[in-house]
């Protein structure tokens, strides 16, 4: 059994104070939770905030993004060092909105997670196709492409700190959520690629996340499916109640 990851993707939503509020409600409503790893990636002017309140419990931290480079004149970006510095374990790397509207590359995204990795940092790397995609009957080879793209040059013993989220971009913050059946069927092809670029034994224990539209309401029957090894909440995870019916699913 792959214990699962429920990760909350805060993406552009919360100042500090509302961090702080957020985690002084929400600690105390999973408190003792061990079933599941709880992690949440806030904005990255959030994360001391969201530290400090997770501390002495077992939530964890992540970051929504870094840059590839260890250090120098690149004004705006942050690197792996230093989320690791401010208290981070996870960073998110390749979400669909850094794709759609920042520039995000299948090359770039490769670049990010070699060194999230060097730095120790445990990636959620995401995938997933668009509704054109869906509809011309490519989703297979869009995620192929982009699981073997990321994963070039990265080998197996690097690998291990790996977890992938699927995130059909049909289904982000859109209410509609893919079925069981379509989340398992790319799970697999998920699974197969990791097989092929780090071996059967990595697949196996390797996490794969459902992410879109995840609600208190839907969890229970997503998270029960055993190729679902997790959820990447947007939306249902900025409340504290909301979140954490779904970290009890
Ligand atoms: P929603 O849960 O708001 O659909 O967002 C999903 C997502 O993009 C998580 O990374």
């Amino acid at each position: 059994m792959r214990k699962k990851i429920i990760a909350a993707n805060w993406k552009m939503y919360k100042t500090p104070a509302e961090a702080r509020e957020f985690m002084e409600k929400f600690v105390p409503l999973v408190a003792g939770h061990e079933r599941d790893e709880i992690v949440i990636c806030p904005p990255y002017v959030d994360i001391a905030a969201v530290v400090d309140g997770a501390k002495g419990t077992n939530i964890k931290v992540g970051a929504q993004d870094v840059y590839w480079e260890k250090e120098g004149a690149y004004t705006g970006q942050i690197s792996p060092a230093m989320v690791v510095g401010a208290g981070c374990e996870f960073v998110i790397i390749g979400h669909s909105e850094r794709r759609q509207y920042f520039g995000e590359t299948d090359d770039t995204v490769n670049r990010r997670l070699e060194v999230a990795l060097e730095a120790g940092l445990r990636p959620i790397l995401c995938v997933g196709e668009v509704l054109e995609e869906r509809e011309a009957n490519i989703t297979e080879d869009v995620l192929r492409r982009q699981c073997s793209r990321a994963f070039r040059g990265i080998g197996s013993n690097k690998a291990a700190k790996l977890s992938i989220a699927y995130e059909p971009v049909w289904a982000i913050g859109t209410g509609k959520t893919a079925t069981p059946k379509i989340a398992a069927d790319a799970h697999s092809i998920i699974r197969e690629e990791a097989a092929h670029a780090f071996g059967g034994e990595f697949a196996q224990k390797l996490r794969i996340l459902y992410g879109g539209s995840v609600k208190p309401e839907n969890a229970s029957e997503l998270m029960a499916q055993e190729e679902i090894d997790g959820a990447l909440v947007g939306g249902a995870s900025l409340k504290p109640d909301s979140f954490a019916k779904i970290v009890k699913w």
